[in-house]
């Protein structure tokens, strides 16, 4: 089945299941889908510089590979581990005086907190202060919140362009208002390094973090100012949100199930034997991979692949002649909740991944929470060891139980969240 229809100018597909495997990976592979359609909301926010919204061409290509070797190479990722359990750690401390402090925790913020730090720190080479009476780091996490909520809104300019003069909605305005705020937030940080640059002394932890090289790629004339601001902008940004979010759910699914949650904490227990969870732990722990697993099956970040795509030039998917301009956005929610595929696909049930190894990197559209082919999330490996790791911590340290009932109502912004965020209890295990 093919849906199809005309939303203001943007033509709209919808790839549902009954296209075979075989023309939804083409689709996902195919360079004819390999751009992205652009909101206002992205272009108002520079994302047009950056990857994610870049069009298909040498600009994004020059992206990908710089990050791929600086960014998110398994060396950095495997560099950066000592930080993620560093963070972790100090969530598990926020989670222990928050409960100490009001006999309930809500998980999302302090998630988010140590999330963003995490970004920071793989992208910037420091970490920031969230002290409760504000500062840097929380300047920081409002920048972003309100970046993610403005790509989120649907905006009818997008659609329609008479409608877009006007602005009905204050998109633009908000969106104008945010990027001279972060212009000066991340230019500083950009200044900083060059000084430290000039001086001959190491501007991080690291000799050279990612505003380094692109700092150097400056100097050869490939990237300017505003570039690099855009570019650094997003990672902050897209390695945030996405990570909350899906900790939240697992959260939540742990509080609802307890066997599963008593499951994985004997075999964290049986692995560690006491001692502090770390990265290296992580490949023997299939229990609590497939816990991640199975709730990026049932709650995916982004249900609609994220982000659509946009085809190139005219191209045939399947049976189908899919004309240049199209929007096509492959429903993977509909994918991960079909019966035709997934026994009982309503069921919370991490045991599936025992007996069957789905890979979740792109290989198999059955899962793919991260996208597939040239687009594919370049930070896929930095965002799931992430998870692992902190679900771990946070498994070992606390019995998560339920303070009121859970509700799994999920709300759509740029990704699936959970409507209404997550108060439970955390009470520490002996
Ligand atoms: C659990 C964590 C994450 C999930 C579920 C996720 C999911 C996704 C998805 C679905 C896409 C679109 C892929 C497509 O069109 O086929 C994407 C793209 C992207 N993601 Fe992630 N992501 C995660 C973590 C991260 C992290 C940690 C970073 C960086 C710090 C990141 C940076 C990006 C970028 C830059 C793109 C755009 C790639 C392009 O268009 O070339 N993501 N992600």
């Amino acid at each position: 089945m093919r849906k199809s229809m005309f939303i203001g100018r943007v033509r709209q597909v919808w790839l549902w299941f009954t296209l075979g495997f075989g023309s939804k990976l083409a689709l996902q592979n195919s360079s004819d889908f390999a751009d992205r359609p652009i909101k206002e909301s992205a272009y108002e926010l520079l994302f047009h510089r950056a990857m994610g919204f870049a069009p298909y061409g040498d600009y994004w290509r020059s992206l990908r590979r710089i990050s791929a070797t600086h960014l998110f190479s398994p060396k950095r990722v495997a560099g950066f581990g000592v930080f993620r359990e560093t963070i972790g750690l100090k969530m598990v401390g926020q989670v222990v005086s928050t409960m100490e402090q009001n006999g309930v925790v809500e998980v999302k913020k302090i998630l988010h907190f140590g999330s963003l730090n995490n970004v920071m720190m793989s992208v910037f080479g420091r970490l920031y202060d969230f002290g409760e009476n504000g500062g840097e780091g929380c300047e920081l996490e409002e920048l972003v919140s309100e970046g993610y909520e403005l790509l989120g809104i649907f905006n009818w300019s997008d659609h329609f362009p008479v409608v877009s003069w006007f602005d009905l909605q204050g998109v633009r305005k908000r969106c104008r208002k945010l990027v001279s705020k972060v212009n000066v937030f991340v230019g500083e940080i950009i200044m900083q390094h060059r000084e430290k640059r000039g001086s001959g002394a190491a501007s991080s932890v690291y000799d050279a973090d990612f505003v380094d090289v692109l700092l150097d790629l400056e100097s050869e004339n490939k990237f300017s100012d505003g570039d690099m601001i855009a570019v650094l902008w997003e990672m902050i940004f897209r390695g945030t949100d996405t990570v909350t979010i899906l900790l939240e759910w697992i959260l939540a699914r742990m509080v609802l199930h307890p066997d599963i949650q008593a499951k994985a904490q004997s075999e964290i227990d049986r692995v560690t034997g006491g001692r502090p969870v770390t990265d290296s732990d992580l490949d023997s722990l299939p229990y609590v991979q497939a816990i991640v697993k199975e709730t990026l099956r049932m709650h995916l970040p982004g249900p609609l692949l994220s982000w659509a795509r946009l085809a190139t030039e005219d191209t045939v998917v399947g049976p189908h002649v899919v004309p240049a301009g199209t929007t096509a956005i492959v429903n993977m929610w509909a994918i991960t909740h079909d019966e035709r595929v997934w026994s009982e696909p309503n069921r919370f049930n991490p045991d599936r991944f025992l007996t069957e190894d789905v890979a979740i990197m792109g290989s198999d559209l059955r899962l793919a929470p991260f996208g597939a082919g040239r687009r594919v999330c370049p930070g896929k490996a930095l965002g799931i060891t992430t998870v692992h790791l902190w679900l771990a911590q946070m498994l070992q340290k606390f019995k998560w139980v339920e303070a009121g009932s859970v509700d799994l109502s999920e709300c759509l912004k740029l990704s699936l969240e959970m409507k209404k965020p997550l108060v439970c209890r955390a009470v520490c295990r002996a």
